[in-house]
C-alpha cells in the first residue's frame, strides 16, 4: 500500500490510501486532510494500524512533531484510531472534537484532555487558515458526529458522507451524489433520522466550493448543490423507511 498526496484546495493537502481488498472488487480508499498553517490541523488520523505509513507521508509535507491539531468526524477507528500514537510524536498537539464526543469517548480515550469545540467554534490557524467545527449529530453516522470546514478556501471536511468504492482522482468536477447513493444502498452505514436531510441541508448553506471527502475524490464545484441533492436522497430514504413501518405495524 502507499499514501498519494495531493493538494486539493490552497494549502490543504490529501493524504490517500487505497486498500484493495476491502469491499473488492472496487476497493476502499482512506483520506485525511492536512491544513497547513501556523498551526497545523490534521482531519482524521487514520487507522492505527496505519500509522507507519501516514506519518511517513507526512512526512514528505512537514515534521510531523510539528502537528497541532486533530480532528475528526467521529469516534471511529478510521476517524481517530491512531489520535495516540499522533499525540506521542507531536507534544504539542490537541484533539479537538465536538462536546458530546469529548464526553463520551475522547476525555477518557485521548492521552491528552481534548479541546471542547462548540458548533460553530472556529479554531484560528494562523497563515490565513480558519477551521469552524459543525455539529452534525447522526449524520452521517455518530452521536457525537461533526464536520470541518476551512473558512479561507471554502473547504467543507465532510468526514464519510458521499462515500463512495473505489479509487478515484484526488480531486473530481464530476458527479459525487450517484456514487454514495450507491455505496449507502451497499453499505447501509448511515443512521437514518427524521432529521437528516435538514442536517445536511444547513451544512449546504455554506454553499462550499470544495467538499474533502474521506472515502473518495474529493469535489470542486457546487458542494452546496451536491449537499442538497445528498440530502433529497435521505429523506426519501427515511420516508421509505417509515412508510414500510407503517405497513408492517397494520399487517
Ligand atoms: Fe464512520
Ligand atoms: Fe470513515
Amino acid at each position: 500500500m502507499e499514501t498519494r498526496i495531493s493538494e486539493i484546495a490552497d494549502g490543504i493537502f490529501r493524504l490517500s490510501t487505497f486498500v484493495p481488498d476491502i469491499a473488492p472488487p472496487a476497493g476502499f480508499t482512506f483520506n485525511q486532510f492536512l491544513v497547513m498553517g501556523d498551526e497545523p490541523l490534521m482531519f482524521h488520523t487514520g487507522l492505527r494500524k496505519m500509522f507507519p505509513l501516514n506519518r511517513d507521508a507526512l512526512r514528505r509535507l512537514m515534521p510531523p512533531e510539528r502537528l497541532r491539531w486533530i480532528a475528526f468526524g467521529h469516534y471511529e477507528a478510521d476517524e481517530c484510531g491512531a489520535m495516540n500514537e499522533w499525540l506521542a510524536i507531536a507534544p504539542d498537539a490537541r484533539v479537538a472534537h465536538g462536546r458530546t464526543g469529548c464526553m463520551v469517548s475522547l476525555n477518557d480515550m485521548a492521552d491528552r484532555a481534548p479541546r471542547v469545540l462548540e458548533d460553530g467554534e472556529v479554531i484560528d490557524l494562523g497563515g490565513g487558515k480558519r477551521v469552524r467545527y459543525l455539529d452534525t449529530p447522526h449524520t452521517p453516522h455518530g452521536w457525537d458526529a461533526g464536520v470541518v470546514y476551512e473558512e479561507s478556501t471554502g473547504t467543507l471536511m465532510c468526514g464519510d458522507l458521499f462515500t463512495q468504492l473505489g479509487d478515484g482522482p484526488a480531486l473530481t468536477e464530476g458527479d459525487v451524489v450517484t456514487p454514495a447513493i450507491a455505496a449507502e444502498d451497499l453499505f447501509n452505514y448511515s443512521s437514518l433520522n427524521p432529521a437528516k436531510g435538514t442536517t445536511i441541508r444547513a451544512l449546504a448553506k455554506l454553499a462550499p466550493s470544495t467538499l474533502a471527502l474521506m472515502h473518495c475524490p474529493s469535489f470542486a464545484g457546487d458542494g452546496g448543490t451536491a449537499l442538497r441533492a445528498l440530502a433529497d436522497d435521505y429523506d426519501r430514504r427515511t420516508d421509505d423507511r417509515r412508510r414500510a413501518l407503517a405497513e408492517a405495524r397494520a399487517a
